[in-house]
């Protein structure tokens, strides 16, 4: 299928895991100081900040955004005391199917070994071993740490599995958190197929797509040395799409590669990582726009995730959002949270890292983390606070969206409302 016509299969309303909101009639948050809607409609700059606004929220979405002074009378009412406002954080890319973790190997690249990805084949084995309930348990701890650190839309990969039932399993499990599940069968070679990935290409094209396709939205492939080659990699995503997902893929972590390009080529919604890019993986990425038959027609581009957590806990280099910026690419920030390469489920953390380590400005990280990972999961229900939009937003003890590089590792989020629904506070 060519990427002008692809065309993936939409969150719909009636998913399962939009969970109905509890508190029926309106609900107005008002004395915001600094409301952040990334309303790119209104004034405010590319962040559509409002001041001495108020927001009203009825069954579960924004209905009414405006001057605090012509604020519509509602049954409830929070004061965010004259703090921040803004969308919940969108977290495009993460990993929180897996059990055990690999604290030794932390501690070991810390004490000068490379990161290789080699540690992936243990966690396999630790999420082989595991049950349902401890598999569940370990997906619920880490999505309630990101929840309370103002994540409210959450991508979430199968990839410790590796077996037909295991990624089947692990979506099913991921599917109970999340309405954007992916399969990353093809995350690497497992070891019983080590000589032989010609075989398990097979096997993830064949019956492991089958029965992971109907619980996942997305399918992503590490295309990387290591892992899988770009010939490899191209055919397990067009398998993919001919079911109906949609392509992301783990590209240029490790080094420069061909993965950037394939994606584009594909018509990827998101290229993740990043981290080594040459001037033509650049050009292709801000050049090749695709028309996307999304339910709401958006005509969008393939977004270049960066996952700044993994370069801090593998010591690697940055990559250099400003490059990708100025060349008018849609970069978004996510914390590719995992046992191995990235054990962080903070978006503030990975925030507050772009803004000191990437060139990229504090509204630059704060749309990347909001809207542009919405972008990156070609969603228009979240990551921007406007009228329509699901009421999934933070309030925060700070006079303003700067606070969130300014002031790193400090717990400022006062409350989290998910689907128009206060979350207990943090
Ligand atoms: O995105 N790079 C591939 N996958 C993960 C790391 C997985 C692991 O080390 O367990 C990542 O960084
Ligand atoms: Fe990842």
């Amino acid at each position: 299928m060519s990427p002008d016509t692809w065309q993936h299969r939409p969150v719909r309303p009636g998913d399962p895991v939009r969970p109905a909101p509890r508190n029926t009639g309106s609900l107005l948050v008002d004395n915001i100081g600094e409301l952040v809607t990334n309303d790119v409609g209104g004034e405010g700059g590319p962040l559509g900040i409002r001041r001495d606004a108020a927001l009203l929220v009825e069954d579960g979405q924004v209905a009414w955004v405006g001057p605090a002074r012509y604020a519509p009378a509602a049954d409830r009412r929070i004061d965010a005391e004259g703090g921040t406002v803004l969308p919940g954080f969108v977290d495009s890319h993460a990993h929180l199917v897996f059990a055990g973790d690999r604290a030794a190997e932390f501690a070991a690249r810390m004490a000068g070994e490379p990161y290789t990805g080699g540690g992936i084949r243990t966690t396999v084995g630790a999420t082989r071993a595991a049950s349902d309930d401890d598999l569940r348990a370990t997906v619920r701890r880490l999505h309630g740490e990101a929840m309370r650190q103002g994540t409210t839309t959450i991508e979430i990969k199968s990839g410790y599995g590796l077996t037909v039932a295991d990624e089947a399993r692990s979506l099913r499990i991921a599917a109970e958190f999340t309405e954007d599940t992916t399969f990353l069968g093809a995350h690497v070679v497992p070891a019983e197929y080590a000589d032989r990935p010609d075989d398990y290409v097979g096997l993830v094209c064949g019956p492991m797509l089958a029965a992971a396709a109907p619980h996942a939205r997305w399918i992503d492939v590490f295309c990387e040395r290591g892992a899988f080659d770009v010939d490899h990699a191209r055919a397990i995503l067009a398998c993919g799409q001919a079911v109906g997902l949609g392509v992301r893929v783990h590209a240029n972590q490790l080094g420069p590669g061909p993965g950037v390009q394939l994606g584009v080529e594909l018509g990827a919604a998101s290229v993740d990582h990043c981290t080594h890019l040459t001037d033509a993986d650049i050009d292709a990425l801000a050049s090749h726009r695709v028309d996307c038959m999304c339910p709401e027609g958006l005509h969008t581009t393939t977004v270049a995730t960066l996952l700044p957590g993994a370069e801090f806990s593998t010591r690697s280099p940055y990559p250099d959002a400003r490059r990708l910026l100025d060349a008018g690419v849609t970069v978004a920030l996510a914390t590719d949270c995992n046992p191995g390469s990235s054990y962080t489920s903070s978006m503030p953390f990975c925030l507050a890292l772009a803004v000191r380590e990437m060139r990229m400005t504090p509204a630059e990280a704060v749309w990347a983390a909001t809207a542009g990972g919405a972008a990156a999961l070609r969603r228009t229900d979240v990551g921007r606070l406007a009228r329509g939009a699901r009421a999934d937003l933070m309030i925060l003890d700070a006079p303003s969206h700067l606070h969130l590089a300014y002031r790193p590792g400090v717990p400022l989020i006062r409350q989290v409302l998910h689907n128009g629904v206060p979350q207990c506070r943090p």
